[in-house]
């Protein structure tokens, strides 16, 4: 059975874990989530690399058969630097959220919503100029309170009234000739409901696309440990883990039952 290795800030790369869960369900996975260190959005370049190449390092050293940066703003940071450095496949988010959207698109106008450092980076934009073809154009926007608003809970401890506000800001910064946009942050498919009150035309959620990724890569490699039989997932998480378990019993299982805390920046 293989054995995946998935990280993110916080509860983002749960979107991605649900779809890889469908595609692969005989799998031991190992997610960690970076949630005291979150947001990744608002931190220079070089510190999301860094923690990024702690979690790559801990992972590998679990023996994951292949790494899934399920970060958007990971991806873009870290993952050139993560495949330098663990001789494993290592996935990232960006590249199957743009081959989605140059899937969906009818007039070639595409937009993505990211996170502040993501924007900064042009994380889109850098894979897009080296992908797409010259007639397709695509649009950053950064939007600083999203990811918080996820990871913070805002939306049941506050009601929905801040949020849907925040989106509506946010798409209304969208020009008009998109047509497709894509979720260029993890936390974002979670408040889909809202997101498509308000840009009403094609969402793509590059979770689906990183999924058949995610198949595709395994197929061309062998499980390094044939003896393990029974399906699991492992949550891991540097900070708090019972908003932690609490999320991803409402969005994976009700039965997950534990999240451990390990900190990597300590031990
Ligand atoms: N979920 C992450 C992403 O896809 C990071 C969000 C954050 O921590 O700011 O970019």
């Amino acid at each position: 059975m293989y054995k995946i290795g998935i990280f993110d800030s916080g509860v983002g790369g749960l979107t991605v874990l649900k779809e890889i869960k469908k595609v692969i369900p005989a799998s031991n996975i190992i997610y960690y989530g970076d949630n005291g260190n979150a947001p990744y959005g608002d931190r220079p370049e070089k510190e999301i690399r860094d923690l990024c190449l702690k979690i790559g390092k801990f992972l590998y050293e679990k023996d994951v058969d292949i790494i899934v940066i399920a970060c958007n703003t990971g991806t873009a940071a870290s993952l050139k630097a993560i495949r330098e450095n663990f001789p494993i496949p290592i996935i990232g988010v960006i590249e199957p959220g743009i081959r989605a959207a140059l899937e969906t698109t009818k007039n070639k106008n595409i937009g993505v919503i990211l996170t502040p450092a993501s924007a900064k980076m042009n994380a889109y934009k850098k894979v897009f100029d080296k992908i797409a073809p010259k007639e397709y154009s695509i649009m950053e926007r950064g939007c600083k309170l999203m990811c918080p608003i996820v990871e913070g809970n805002w939306e049941v401890e506050y009601g929905s009234y801040i949020t849907d506000e925040l989106i509506k800001l946010y798409i209304d910064g969208i020009p008009s000739n998109v047509d497709t946009l894509i979720l260029g942050c993890t936390h974002y498919p979670i408040m889909i409901d809202t997101i498509s009150k308000y840009f009403t035309k094609n969402i793509v959620n590059p979770a689906n696309e990183t999924a058949n990724e995610l198949m595709k890569q395994l197929e061309l490699i062998e499980p390094k440990d044939l003896s393990i039989k029974i399906p699991t997932t492992e949550y891991i998480v540097s900070g708090d883990t019972v908003k932690f378990l609490e999320f991803a019993q409402k969005f994976i299982d009700k039965d997950i039952k534990e999240v451990k805390k390990l900190n990597l920046n300590i031990n």
